[in-house]
């Protein structure tokens, strides 16, 4: 992913925050973005699902109420991956653009399979096969207690029809997180805190790409 490119310099980095809801994704994938700003690098900040209008019409299915079996909803998540892997972030990543992402392949792994009960191998291997059309340079979670992001929810106020799943769907999805992240190596930060807080804790992590 450190190739560069002939004619626009240095490739960008794709950065993907991932946790459950309300852990304060949305607010930090902005304030990353800023301190990047800040430091000279141009971003982007996308989310999953969407991206561009095929994939936010894709969003509007897939975070509405129509019933759904866990497999097809593993494959709708991943063909709207494919979407802004290839049509979005590649193409932005080649120009030098960084991406960061609120959203990725660890919260199909952890909703579709652990939460909804898809297959957890073979929700993995569908993931792992479209997260290879453009991988990201660094995947990071956002911890926090499910009651304690909960109450943000309910100060945020809006809600879809995963953050209306019960407190024990957010336990799973939070404890899933934490099992595929250890699994894959993947950094957990804390996400109990003032927001500025946890943007110097992400920082940490991201700042060893630049
Ligand atoms: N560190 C924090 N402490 C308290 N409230 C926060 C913090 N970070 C975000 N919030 C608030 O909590 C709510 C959920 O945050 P948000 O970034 O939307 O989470 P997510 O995108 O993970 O669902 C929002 O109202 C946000 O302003
Ligand atoms: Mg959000």
């Amino acid at each position: 992913m450190n190739d560069v490119d002939g004619q626009a310099g240095v490739r960008g980095r794709y950065v993907i925050v991932e946790g459950g809801e309300g852990v304060g994704k949305t607010t930090q994938v902005v304030a990353l973005a800023q301190r990047l700003s800040e430091a000279g690098i141009d971003c982007e900040v996308v989310r999953e699902p969407g991206g561009d209008p095929f994939a936010e019409a894709g969003r509007e299915l897939l975070l509405g109420e129509l019933e759904r079996t866990a497999p097809a909803e593993v494959l709708a998540f991943n063909a709207l991956r494919a979407q802004l892997l290839i049509a979005v972030i590649e193409p932005l990543l080649a120009t030098g653009t960084w991406v960061l992402s609120d959203r990725g392949r660890l919260s199909t792994i952890a909703y579709q399979g652990h939460g909804a009960g898809a297959d957890l191998a073979w929700t993995r291997e569908i993931c792992a096969m479209t997260v290879a059309l453009c991988p990201p340079d660094v995947e990071v979670v956002l911890d926090l207690d499910p009651v304690v992001a909960a109450e943000r929810r309910t100060m945020r106020g809006d809600d879809d029809r995963f953050e209306r799943m019960d407190l024990a769907f957010h336990q799973r999805v939070a404890e899933a997180y934490r099992a595929e992240a250890a699994l894959a190596g993947i950094e957990v930060v804390d996400a109990e805190g003032t927001p500025a807080e946890i943007t110097d804790r992400l920082w940490r992590v991201v700042s060893p790409l630049l």
